[in-house]
């Protein structure tokens, strides 16, 4: 096996707010991985950092009465702290506020600059007087100009799915100040990506994506690459951008190059060559973990600006889909939205390192934490299977032979078996398809498991004159277990740390030349893991709801009617084709908070609407009920797919009630 030299991160996390278990799904996922690598032999360095600059992080300092740097200080080290404990072993963990980061950032900057990749205009913002500030679209808020929902933010509508400029809000105020903003030009500065579009359309199908990630990017070169606005300005916690006073490097162009900087501490620390992992010419290996959410900004903005100043490009990003808990979108009212924090104040950190791996596949589908599943299937894998495998013969050994193991091991074909299927195991772990992986050692763990039942050691033990045996039968357990142990040990390194203490043997590297333990003195057995108590799950739920009640004051909203709209005639009306429309099949729209995807019948033919009511109604409440639909809405083009028609529905601020038509009526009715 060749030595490989490589370089991994994760996306660096937001320092405005708690790890949650969203967040813990890529860690954990790099983790594993990355301790995969490092048992395999393998020179791998883990990086990440917070991710610290940008408006939020700068509005939330202030709302506490503290500077933005405090705040990143505390929260970094927070951060810390869910990592570790949960066994995410970085090799650095620094922060994109600092001077190695300033350094990149400037660098990158002004290389791409030289280049003639930088560009720069004046553009017309929305600005808050009173705070003297721009306000990017979130913090700007107003009625939907499509729907006229009130309280909606600039950069969408939550309720119709609208996308529009902060521009055309109506009754527009800053969020911050409550304040009218007001239209104020400054000059921008521009990344010009399309000069990059051969080079991207190269890098997206040259094998550094996974394919569902690449056919999604070809859309996006498809539709042509549009200059990204990479500067901000004052106020803004971020680094000035050289050259240009008052002006600052927007989060998304420093927060990428956090990765480069905190590679560059970790060499600064340990004496490593930065250049062999990030000059142009480099061999190593350099993966990015992220979120599918994020892979605009790595697929495409980051090889760019890398490209652009000279430097490496990834050899791999590995996308990975979101958390679902109990089949839903975490939420914060029902206590799955749980963070790393509450987990660990009740539930031990391998029990959902195990689950995701036996549930991770090198894909981007969603993953859901189903507590009944993750419930059994720890209990059934790893303490049911694997611990017990130890705790069945640990017994026997101790008390009958000083913990002693023989000195012969009696079944050379089973030990064979065991380690034949490391090379399997390994390319499952190497390819991330650690649920196949899972797979294959819980076979072998059934394999022991049943080895231990025909040999019944129970009965052995009770038979006079056959010490020997029972010895044998115990040492072929427990050497089964050490192997599973050190095969598990990616993914549950505290287990299997206890295991090597207990069996008083390190297991060094990968299993493809393991020797038994004969003749060899054990320590005393351990525990090595309980089952999960149902009862440490339900104060999870229960902490997470009381975490909402003491962070959230409850809001109780003003009543708000839109004003009636302009007077129209009766022509106007009759360009109006409303019609009774059967809802045959409702769903939930992956990455929408408010909009439902719904299949109508509306007579002659069926339509796919997407409709901004699912804070008011589950998809099983709706299938099969009647509702009214404007059939002759040209069709629009939203961001989760094409919406032909709408349904109706009225609502004021606080609820969403859809209209429907009274008993006797039919889909396809037209309404007069
Ligand atoms: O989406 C996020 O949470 C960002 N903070 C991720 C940044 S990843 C990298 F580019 F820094
Ligand atoms: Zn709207």
């Amino acid at each position: 096996m060749s030595n490989r030299k490589i370089l991994v991160t994760s996306a660096l996390p937001y320092a405005n707010g708690p790890i949650h278990l969203g967040h813990m799904l890529e860690y954990l996922q790099t983790d594993m991985w990355v301790r995969f690598q490092k048992q395999r032999g393998h020179v791998c360095h883990y990086v990440c950092a917070d991710d610290t600059h940008g408006t939020p992080i700068m509005l939330k300092a202030d709302s506490l009465g503290i500077t933005p740097e405090e705040l990143i200080a505390q929260v970094g080290k927070e951060h810390l702290a869910d990592f570790t404990a949960f066994g995410v072993a970085f090799d650095n963990y620094h922060s994109t506020h600092s001077e190695e980061n300033k350094y990149f950032s400037s660098l990158i900057y002004t290389r791409n600059r030289e280049a003639g990749h930088i560009s720069s205009r004046t553009i017309t913002q929305a600005y808050d007087p009173v705070k003297e500030m721009f306000l990017p679209d979130r913090f700007i808020k107003g009625e939907c100009p499509k729907c006229g929902a009130a309280d909606q933010y600039g950069d969408g509508c939550e309720v119709c799915g609208a996308n529009y400029a902060s521009s055309e809000l109506k009754n527009a105020v800053s969020a911050i100040s409550g304040e009218k903003p007001i239209d104020k030009e400054s000059v921008h500065y521009f990344f010009n990506l399309a000069d990059f579009t051969e080079m991207l359309s190269d890098w997206t199908t040259a094998g550094h994506l996974q394919p569902e990630v690449r056919n999604k990017l070809a859309e996006w070169l498809d539709g042509g690459l549009q200059q990204w606005d990479i500067s901000r300005d004052a106020p803004y916690f971020g680094f000035e951008i050289p050259d240009a006073p008052n002006k600052y490097f927007y989060v998304w162009l420093d927060a990428p190059i956090g990765y480069l900087a905190s590679f560059k501490n970790l060499c600064d620390k340990k004496g490593l060559d930065f250049d062999e992992f990030w000059a142009k010419d480099s061999k190593t290996e350099l993966y990015h973990f992220i979120g599918k959410d994020i892979i605009y900004f790595h697929a495409l903005f980051f090889p760019a600006m890398l490209q652009g100043a000279d430097f490496r490009t990834p050899s791999a990003i590995f996308a990975h889909g979101f958390l679902t808990v109990n089949g839903e979108k975490m939420s914060k009212s029902r206590g799955t939205f749980i963070t790393a924090r509450t987990y660990l104040d009740h539930l031990n950190p391998e029990y959902l390192r195990y689950y995701f791996a036996a549930k991770l596949s090198a894909g981007v589908d969603d993953l859901d934490l189903n507590f009944d599943d993750f419930s059994q299937r720890v209990n059934s894998d790893l303490v049911g299977k694997v611990v017990n495998i130890a705790s069945r013969c640990s017994g026997f050994i101790a008390k009958r032979f000083n913990n002693r193991l023989s000195a012969e091991f009696a079944e050379p074909e089973l030990w064979a078996e065991f380690m034949a299927t490391n090379e399997i195991i390994a390319e499952f772990y190497e390819n991330r398809e650690f649920a196949k992986a899972m797979r294959e050692i819980m076979a072998l763990a059934d394999k022991a498991n049943r080895y231990i039942d025909e040999k019944k050691p129970w009965l052995i033990a009770k038979e006079e004159g056959k010490e020997a045996e029972l010895q044998a039968v115990c040492t072929v357990g427990l050497n089964l277990f050490r192997v599973l142990a050190a095969y598990l040990k990616p993914v549950v390194p505290t287990l299997s740390y206890s295991a090597e203490v207990f069996l008083n043997s390190e297991v060094h590297g990968w299993i493809d030349e393991l020797e038994p333990l004969l003749d060899h003195q054990l320590n005393d057995f351990i525990p090595l893991m309980t089952r999960v108590e149902p009862d440490k799950i339900a104060a999870i739920i229960e902490a997470s709801k009381e975490n909402l009640e003491k962070t959230v004051a409850p809001v109780v909203k003003e009543k708000q009617f839109a004003p009636i709209a302009d007077t129209i005639d009766i022509t106007d009306f009759g360009k109006l084709d409303l019609r009774i429309a059967k809802i045959l099949k409702a769903e939930a729209v992956e990455g929408a908070d408010k909009l439902l995807h719904l299949t109508v019948d509306i007579g002659d033919e069926t339509r796919s609407i997407f409709a901004g009511i699912k804070s008011a109604y589950s998809p099983e409440q709706l299938e099969g009920r009647l509702t009214l639909v404007v059939a002759n809405l040209a069709p629009r083009k939203m961001r989760f797919g094409l919406s032909e028609g709408m349904v109706l529905a009225a609502g004021d601020g606080n609820g969403i009630y859809l209209l429907s038509p009274d008993a006797g009526a039919v889909a396809g009715m037209r309404v007069k």
